[in-house]
């Protein structure tokens, strides 16, 4: 991170922070004196985490069982923090997932709606139910985790494309309808990361994930939480709106270049 460090006592909320780039985001941000609330499916994990970043850093940590297709528990979540004083200085709308690979007209329904719930109407309950506290005191910073399937559509990933872009609208309807305001609305959009992505749009197969990132360096995670935490920390009057992020192999979404040594 460059110049003082601007995130040292702020309150970060992270979706999705039990695996992959939140779980990076976590780390990195107590690492650099953030407080934390930290939301996923799977507790276990998180309370793991929470234990770990609160010895080692000595930041206080929430962690939430949270499905963020479940309005009432999402308004419940930010309730519960309303109703202690804590407001979120950032929010990092990371949750997301993409499920499946394939034709449009063979695709299934159930992963269409369970990637829409999650990547799109997870995301706006989160802000909704979230960005009024930061409006009420003027300041806050929310993150959009998109991806470069938000800026190019690549086949058999129609759907998974037609949530990043909506998630690219979003960021940008977010910052204008906070025109006025002093909170800053950023989308970081990555290409390949080597993350549980993979295993989870195949359902699982462990192989096919793996098969992915193999013949390049792909992006880790803790590379998207670097650029977070550059991102959260520019000065308070600069604000980055959407930052694509590819490893140096890739080139778009459908140009990977891959050699047999991997380099
Ligand atoms: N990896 C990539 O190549 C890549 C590229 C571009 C963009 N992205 C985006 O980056 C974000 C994070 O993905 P990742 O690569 O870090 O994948 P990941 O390792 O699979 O992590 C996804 C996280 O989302 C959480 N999540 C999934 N469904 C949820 C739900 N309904 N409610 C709450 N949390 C939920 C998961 O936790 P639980 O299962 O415990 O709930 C997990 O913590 C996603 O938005 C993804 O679209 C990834």
């Amino acid at each position: 991170m460059f110049g003082p460090n601007r995130i040292q006592g702020k309150t970060v909320l992270i979706t999705g922070a039990s695996s992959g780039i939140g779980e990076a985001c976590a780390r990195a941000l107590a690492a650099h004196g953030a407080h934390l609330i930290l939301c996923a499916r799977r507790q276990e994990r998180l309370t793991a985490l929470q234990a770990s970043l609160e010895a080692a850093h000595g930041v206080r940590v929430q962690v939430y069982r949270l499905d963020v297709r479940d309005r009432p528990a999402v308004e419940a979540l930010a309730a519960d923090l309303s109703r202690n004083g804590v407001v979120p200085d950032v929010l990092v709308n990371n949750a997301g997932k993409a499920l499946g690979l394939h034709l449009l007209h063979e695709g299934s329904v159930e992963d269409w709606e369970e990637m829409i719930d999650t990547n799109v109407k997870g995301l706006l309950y989160m802000t909704r139910a979230v960005l009024p506290l930061m409006v009420a005191r003027d300041s806050g910073h929310v993150v959009n985790i998109g991806s470069i399937a938000g800026h190019q559509v690549y086949q058999k990933g129609a759907v998974y494309n037609a949530t990043k872009f909506a998630v690219r609208a979003l960021n940008e309807g977010m910052a204008l309808d906070l025109f006025g305001t002093r909170i800053r609305v950023t989308s970081i959009d990555p290409g390949l990361v080597e993350t549980e992505f993979s295993r989870v749009r195949f359902h699982g197969d462990v192989n096919r994930a793996r098969a992915v990132y193999e013949g390049y360096q792909p992006l880790r995670p803790e590379d998207i939480a670097e650029i977070v935490l550059f991102v959260l920390n520019v000065p308070e009057h600069v604000n980055i709106l959407d930052l694509v992020v590819l490893p140096t192999a890739q080139r778009s979404a459908h140009m990977v270049h891959r050699t047999p040594s991997g380099g």
